[in-house]
């Protein structure tokens, strides 16, 4: 029952895990081009120069760094370690005062799937990069993987926040928990980073129809929005963008107390825009050496960025 949008989105995913359609894309001189639109580059010096340029356009911005699968615990430290030394890198750099320049990290780069002592494993790395943080005056996010993990990476974020409650966590308003784990983290200072969800998840957790998603959406903001935390809405969603707007005003809510965020290269000008209206508006820049599933993974959400990244190989 695959509808020709749905076909894209599978075969896009398949390139996302094909390592010879890989290095086709990487050999093309224009794919730097094209990546960088969506993508911070592949070295702490290329994600400074692009966090610079976003600061410095009033954005607030959130780094995730792309690394390898982690299949054992060195490539969890090894990822640990690309985390602190870019921590340091962008304290040096001075941007990271305020949490103006924070990063984003996925529990499973840290070794969370790595069997039984893989959250204690996540947990141990998670807590150095904090302290990293810490010490560099920002702020670290635990994105939201799939629905399998969502228990294990909440009870890793009441852990962290025990030591730095500043620690974000993002919630995903597909999954039918949602709104009760909105209730959960609506609590003083709690930043919640609110989105719709990126993976594909069975009926029997997720809301499949993207009405529903929607409609998950607002009652969660609405509670984020009416509780006494920091609410990061995540959407590119121009209604969910106007409704957090609405929510906010009625919540009384100053602009300093809650944020928009959006991903590199989606709707910069939309990003401009709040920015200049007073809104904290927060830049998503992945970077690192592994790119390439990412971008697939941004093309599968939606054709409009693949005829971008066609239109830019075929003018070669
Ligand atoms: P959606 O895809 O539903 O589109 C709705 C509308 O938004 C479109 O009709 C269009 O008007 C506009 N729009 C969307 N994409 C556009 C584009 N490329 N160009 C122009 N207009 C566009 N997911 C997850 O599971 N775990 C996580 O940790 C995170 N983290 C995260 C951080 C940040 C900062 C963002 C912005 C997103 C995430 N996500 C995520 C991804 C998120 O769950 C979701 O998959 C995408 O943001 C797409 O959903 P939207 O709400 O943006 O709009």
């Amino acid at each position: 029952d695959l509808n020709p949008s749905a076909l894209m989105r599978q075969t896009l995913l398949g390139m996302s895990r094909n390592d010879q359609l890989r290095s086709v894309v990487e050999a093309a001189p224009v794919s730097r081009e094209v990546v960088r639109r969506f993508v911070g580059g592949v070295s702490d010096q290329d994600v400074i120069g692009v966090a610079t340029e976003l600061v410095d356009t009033r954005r607030l911005v959130t780094i995730d760094y792309l690394g390898e699968d982690t299949v054992d615990p060195v490539m969890a430290e090894r990822t640990r370690d690309a985390y602190v030394g870019l921590l340091q890198a962008l304290s040096e750099a001075g941007l990271t005062a305020d949490g103006t320049v924070e990063v984003s990290l996925k529990l499973s780069a840290l070794g969370q799937a790595l069997g039984s002592d893989g959250n204690a494993i996540a947990l141990e790395n998670a807590r150095v990069i904090c302290q990293a943080a810490a010490n560099a005056g920002t702020t670290v996010t635990l994105d939201a993987e799939d629905h399998t993990t969502t228990d294990l990476t909440l009870s890793v974020l009441r852990d962290l926040r025990q030591d730095w409650p500043w620690v974000g966590a993002v919630l995903q308003s597909y999954l039918y928990r949602t709104e009760q784990d909105c209730r959960d983290l609506a609590t003083e200072g709690s930043r919640v980073r609110l989105c719709k969800g990126t993976y594909k998840e069975p009926e029997s957790v997720a809301f499949q129809d993207k009405a529903d998603v929607d409609r998950s959406f607002v009652r969660c903001l609405k509670i984020l929005m009416e509780g006494p935390g920091y609410p990061m809405v995540a959407s590119h969603d121009p209604r969910i963008v106007e409704i957090a707007t609405v929510l906010a005003d009625k919540a009384q809510r100053e602009p300093d107390t809650f944020e928009f965020q959006m991903l590199l290269g989606i709707r910069p000008e939309e990003q401009l825009r709040l920015a200049a209206t007073g809104a904290r508006m927060r830049v998503y820049v992945p970077y690192g050496e592994q790119w390439y599933g990412y971008l697939m993974r941004r093309m599968a959400e939606r054709p409009a960025n693949l005829a971008f990244f066609l239109r830019g190989l075929a003018t070669r």
